[in-house]
């Protein structure tokens, strides 16, 4: 595995493989690996014949009173994790060659980007559509896989590519949750123990959601009052926000029918989390 800084180096080198008929995938991430992650970058092997994964923690895409200073970092051991899965390319662009002196270009998914968490987090996701257009633009890949936990940003990232014309196949991947349910993220180790013990009660929410909708109900009311109700009587938690909107255009709806996203944002103690489900009228299985 080699690992690329220089963004003229990483063109050269996806360049050359485009050359040889190589596919190429694409991981963007911000790096602190977890099984989420690794999951991602596993699909991205079977998918491609050469698998390229960015860890760039993105300035643009966090707010004046976020965590970009204390988001975890550590290359040394994502470097090693990456390279056991078979990365070819760990791609690490400085930020001063993401956002040089003078950089003033953005890109912005209207109305996508305004609800849910864009608007707690306002800006976010114009920083993230800026980087992942960039970095597509860098590597050229055949196809991009993002993880679903991240729902909305999936969406903004496919509606991108698609308005764009960007020549990418945006692949959404399933959310990876920890032995007890908890959605694997970065931000996890931010958690106390207490707090992650609280932190559980966004997938027991979402549990219960899929539970009752197993069991025919279909109204926002009866799936939004039991989540709240779960939410509410956990300790060190506040509701940022918990949706039920349209799969694709992420509007709210009335009713399941045929099918809705349930999307949550809580935080536990300082550390914002989310999470979020497919709830189906046909689908619903294993939970
Ligand atoms: O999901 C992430 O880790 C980031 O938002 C992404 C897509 C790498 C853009 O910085």
């Amino acid at each position: 595995m080699e690992i690329i800084s220089d963004v003229a180096q990483m063109r050269r080198m996806a360049r050359a493989w485009r050359g040889q008929g190589k596919r190429i995938a694409l991981v963007p991430t911000m790096g602190y690996f977890h099984d989420g992650h690794l999951s991602l970058m596993r699909y991205g092997r079977e998918a491609a014949d050469k698998l390229v994964v960015s860890l760039f923690v993105n300035p643009a895409q966090f707010g004046p009173n976020e965590d970009l200073a204390r988001y975890p970092r550590d290359l040394e051991r994502d470097a090693g994790m990456a390279r056991e899965v078979g990365v070819d390319v760990l791609f690490t662009p400085p930020a001063e060659a993401m956002y040089p002196p003078g950089y003033q270009t953005y890109v912005s998914v209207e109305e996508l980007s305004r609800p849910l968490c864009g608007a707690s987090r306002p800006g976010h996701f114009k920083g993230v559509a800026t980087v992942v257009l960039k970095l597509l633009n860098q590597v050229q890949p055949d196809t991009a896989i993002f993880g679903e936990k991240d729902y909305q940003q999936l969406q903004v990232i496919r509606r991108l590519a698609a308005d764009l014309d960007v020549p990418v196949e945006i692949v959404g991947r399933p959310i990876v949750r920890e032995a007890d349910g908890l959605a694997m993220s970065s931000r996890n180790t931010y958690l106390s123990p207490e707090e992650r013990a609280s932190a559980l009660c966004l997938f027991r929410a979402i549990r219960a959601a899929r539970e009752l909708v197993l069991s025919g109900a279909r109204s926002r009311e009866s799936v939004l009052e039991a989540v709240r109700g779960i939410i509410t009587a956990t300790p060190h938690t506040d509701i940022d926000y918990i949706s039920l909107v349209h799969p694709d255009t992420l509007r709210e709806v009335d009713t399941i029918d045929p099918e809705a996203r349930l999307a949550l944002a809580v935080r536990v103690g300082k550390t914002r989390l989310i999470d979020n489900t497919l709830l189906s009228e046909s689908l619903l299985c294993c939970v």
